[in-house]
């Protein structure tokens, strides 16, 4: 976790009910190392009293843009340049719009106008209300002005709906504020990653595939994102809800895989292929059904196009990482595919094996690249991929540099 000590976060709190998320917002703030002031509109005052803030922050809070006690204490010019972010949370659809035309008739309204530092929002509301065009068309023009917008979440909402709307968790929003002030090692690098099994149809309802869950593709995802990467991960078929912060595309063959990473590979800085992918695919599914008949049956399988040796083939070619599954004399294999795919660096890892490897939350690598090696694990398949991201930006800066 970042060290937030001598950041000033200006943290505004707009009418509805996640605004008791944002006591807890800010006790984690404070926590991290950071110095929180709370504004509050009229509104929010509905929902959680300013005492309780002001409790947490240590601070009085500031509600009343005419308060003359408050305005001695620091005006609202002076709290705009106070602070190294404002943020928004949470902000309702009305603030929201107002905010987009530049509305000054609330105190925390025209510090948002007045504020020259970076102002992020954490959108909260009904899932319909975000859903509607206005809402959308006053986040996209708040996104152009360079409004940083963190959420919203998707679930069940306070009213009973279900849908995406739901302000982020007070955590998730620590996370954003750690991440606003120290972007990461990947920062501005794109990053493209493939992950889980593939599907090769047989007939329309069966298919051959392998054990991949997509849990340690989908973990490398999110430390990548953590480190500041953009990512594209392009997943095959798994039960895992999709990263935050991720653009996940979705695919069900190892051709579908093949043809949506080529069409971002040029175009990335790094490529991780964790992807199970299969290695042949059926040579002519059958249109229909297959009927049970003979008591054997026969299936022509044909090889794949192998994604990893392609990409690494491109002439503008990016960071190359392979992963390799085997069951038995993992260095061996695992170097042979190293040379032979032209990788920069290749994660291996024991599968059918204790509880790791495939299907499990747990996992152990041995990463080699040509003139080194490093262990990694055995960890939580978030831990693994945390200490893999680390060594890809070390790598890579290496090899760039
Ligand atoms: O998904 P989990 O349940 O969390 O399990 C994780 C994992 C075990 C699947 C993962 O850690 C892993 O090892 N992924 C690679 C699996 C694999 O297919 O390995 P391989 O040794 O067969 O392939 C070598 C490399 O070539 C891999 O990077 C693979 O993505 C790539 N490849 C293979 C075939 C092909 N047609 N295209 C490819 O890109």
């Amino acid at each position: 976790m970042s060290d937030l000590s001598n950041k000033k976060i200006l943290l505004g709190i707009t009418g509805g009910i996640a605004a008791y998320k944002s006591a807890e917002l800010v006790r984690l703030l404070i926590k991290a190392g950071a110095e929180v002031r709370v504004v509050m509109t009229p509104a929010a005052q509905e929902f959680v009293q300013p005492l309780t803030y002001q409790a947490l922050s240590g601070h009085r809070v500031y509600v009343d843009l005419f308060d003359a006690e408050a305005e001695s204490a620091m005006d609202h010019i002076e709290l705009a340049r106070w602070c190294d972010l404002l943020l928004v949370a949470p902000a309702t659809a009305d603030f929201l719009g107002k905010m987009n035309a530049g509305y000054a008739d609330n105190l925390l309204l025209t510090l948002c106008l007045a504020c020259k530092q970076p102002v992020a929002v954490a959108p909260a509301m009904n899932q319909q209300m975000y859903a509607n065009a206005s809402t959308q068309q006053n986040l996209a023009q708040l996104a152009a002005k360079n409004v940083l917008l963190w959420g919203p979440a998707e679930g069940e909402q306070a009213c009973g709906d279900v849908g995406q709307g739901r302000m982020l968790e007070a955590v998730q929003l620590l996370q954003e504020v750690e991440r606003h002030f120290s972007p990461g090692r990947l920062a501005g690098l794109r990053l493209l990653l493939t992950a889980g099994p593939t599907r090769e149809a047989i007939d329309p309802v069966r298919y051959i595939s392998n054990r991949s869950s997509g849990k340690m593709g989908y973990a490398i995802a999110d430390a990548a994102r953590r480190q500041g990467a953009s990512v594209t991960l392009v997943s095959g078929p798994v039960a895992l809800p999709a990263p935050q912060g991720v653009k996940l595309v979705n695919v069900e063959s190892a051709q579908q895989m093949y043809d949506a990473v080529m069409q971002e590979a040029e175009a990335s800085d790094v490529f991780i292929a964790c992807a199970a992918v299969s290695d042949y695919r059926v040579d002519q599914a059958a249109e229909h059904k297959m009927k049970k008949s003979a008591d054997t049956v026969s299936l022509q399988l044909v090889l794949n196009a192998d994604i990893l040796a392609a990409v690494s083939a491109l002439e503008k070619r990016p960071f190359c990482v392979g992963f390799a599954a085997e069951t038995r004399d993992v260095e061996k294999y695992a170097l042979g595919k190293l040379q032979q795919k032209n990788l920069d660096m290749i994660a291996a890892n024991l599968v059918g094996e204790g509880g790791q490897g495939f299907e499990s939350d747990f996992n152990q690598l041995e990463v080699f690249w040509p003139d080194g090696r490093q262990a990694v694990g055995p960890a939580s398949k978030t831990e693994v991929a945390k200490q893999l991201i680390d060594l890809v930006a070390e790598r890579y800066t290496c090899a760039r540099s």
